[in-house]
């Protein structure tokens, strides 16, 4: 019987030059599902993000993804996981100097043996999905935060990866479309089952999009808690983590 579990951490380290930033994450997701990573910042959330996504090792413990133990396999398999995968780095990072269909191409053009002509449709059909039909052919300067964001996902999910990381996707936006974004998220899970794993440290759209969420308690360096958001807000549950979404400053 296959798991279901798409991404498993046991007794997951992570950290820098053997200082660990964040010890004893446990947890297992089920594909298809909407993870947050959630906590203040600075408590290691792109550091655990990266050693999730196979991309930087664990200082010690085990991370399974799409069933391969990243943190034991071979570069072949590894380059595996990063080929069904997809990533939005903090900042969106998209390169300055190409049009945004440009910049959707390039993995295309890295990893798929097709036609210029096919990859352009493909990255145009990308641009479609997340509302850029119009601003393929402007430069990432040219166009809002919101739209290269939404830029942004469309080139994690340029290859159909089965699962993508984005690392605070609406930092730095307004409201409306930092809401937008969250729909967008949404719609990409709907459409395809992606399973999403976000970093963020926006309750309300945390709230709105995640299944579950790790809660990265900065003060003891540990998992909190892991929970679907919503359970944060009942009384009872962990109190650093309640705290954090009922938006309660505590010292
Ligand atoms: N490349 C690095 N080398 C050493 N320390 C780092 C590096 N990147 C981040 N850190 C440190 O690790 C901690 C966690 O960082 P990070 O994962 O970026 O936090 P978050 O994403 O939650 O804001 C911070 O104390 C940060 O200074
Ligand atoms: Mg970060």
């Amino acid at each position: 019987m296959m798991n279901s579990s798409i991404l498993i951490s046991r007794n997951l380290c992570v950290g820098y030059n053997d200082k660990a930033v964040m010890s004893d994450i446990n947890f297992s997701l089920e594909a298809g599902k909407i993870l947050a990573i959630v906590g203040p910042s600075g408590c290691g959330k792109s550091t655990l993000m990266r050693v999730l996504g196979g991309l930087d090792e664990p200082l010690s413990g085990e991370c399974e993804l799409l069933g391969i133990k990243v943190t034991e396999a071979q570069v072949r398999q590894r380059e595996m996981t990063l080929r069904r995968s997809g990533f939005l780095f903090q900042g969106s990072a998209l390169f300055s100097s190409l049009t945004l269909r440009e910049n959707v191409e390039m993995p295309m053009r890295e990893f798929l043996g097709v036609s210029n002509l096919q990859i352009r449709q493909l990255a145009e059909y990308k641009l479609a999905l997340v509302g850029l039909a119009e601003a393929m052919d402007k430069l990432p300067s040219e166009v809002s935060g919101g739209m290269a964001k939404r830029a942004g996902i469309a080139r994690a999910m340029a290859l159909d990866p089965e699962i993508i990381f984005l690392d605070e996707p609406s930092a730095g936006l307004d409201p409306i479309s930092s809401a937008r974004l969250d729909e967008l998220i949404l719609k990409v899970r709907e459409s395809f089952g992606t399973t999403i794993v976000l970093v963020s440290h926006e309750v309300p759209s945390i709230l709105r999009t995640a299944d579950f969420c790790v809660y990265l308690d900065s003060d003891t360096g540990t998992m909190g808690a892991y929970a679907p958001p919503k359970d944060f807000l009942q009384p009872g549950s962990h109190p650093k983590a309640s705290a954090f979404f009922s938006q309660i400053k505590i010292s």
